[in-house]
């Protein structure tokens, strides 16, 4: 398998530690974090990946952000960038710099609860299903085009503490699964 994955990274990291800990784990060439504190970069660095922060507060401006952590990719050339838990949205220039390479993984099934506090959401709007999706990142937030989703059946004596915990579970499971697929089909 190529070294050709880059995990970009804001907080604890639990998908790329589900990604570093299987098969598809050794195509992980670089780990990206906006977040100096992100817990997952323990997690590269365990694994003997290689790390770099690029901060939003280091730079005036956004667009110089995105330079600077586009020139950071650029390094190592992945054949695909994945986000997993990574905060900052990023601008339609840097998605097409990097080919609309992109996915990401979100807590909902898609083009359900889009945004942020899924979980409570789910509860409150009484969904029966909720569940995660892996899709490609255009410019418009949540809304490419999904490559695969797990659902998740909602238990009535649910909070959204412990559906999180839940849908998070199959997050570990079927990223992994979705990049290695990805990596190895032939368009990529
Ligand atoms: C996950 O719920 C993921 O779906 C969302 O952000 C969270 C990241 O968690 N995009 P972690 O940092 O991978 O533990």
């Amino acid at each position: 398998m190529r070294n050709s994955l880059a995990i970009l990274i804001s907080g604890r990291g639990s998908n790329l530690r589900a990604i570093l800990e299987s098969p598809v784990g050794e195509a992980v060439s670089v780990v990206v974090s906006d977040n100096r504190q992100a817990g997952g970069l323990e997690h590269a660095e365990q694994h003997k990946k290689p790390t770099h922060v690029v901060e939003r507060g280091d730079y005036p401006t956004a667009a110089a952000f995105e330079t600077a952590l586009s020139r950071q990719l650029e390094i190592y050339r992945p054949q695909l960038i994945a986000l997993a838990g990574f905060m900052p949205i990023l601008s339609a220039d840097f998605i097409a710099r990097h080919e609309g390479n992109i996915v990401n993984i979100h807590p909902s099934l898609l083009p359900e609860l889009r945004g942020l506090n899924t979980h409570q959401r789910a509860l409150d709007a009484g969904m029966q299903t909720h569940g995660c999706s892996v899709h490609w990142v255009i410019a418009e937030l949540d809304s490419g085009n999904v490559i695969a989703q797990q659902a998740v059946a909602v238990q009535a004596d649910d909070d959204a503490a412990r559906l999180a915990a839940r849908v998070l579970n199959e997050e570990h499971r079927l990223y992994p699964r979705v990049l290695a697929e990805l990596l190895a089909s032939p368009h990529q």
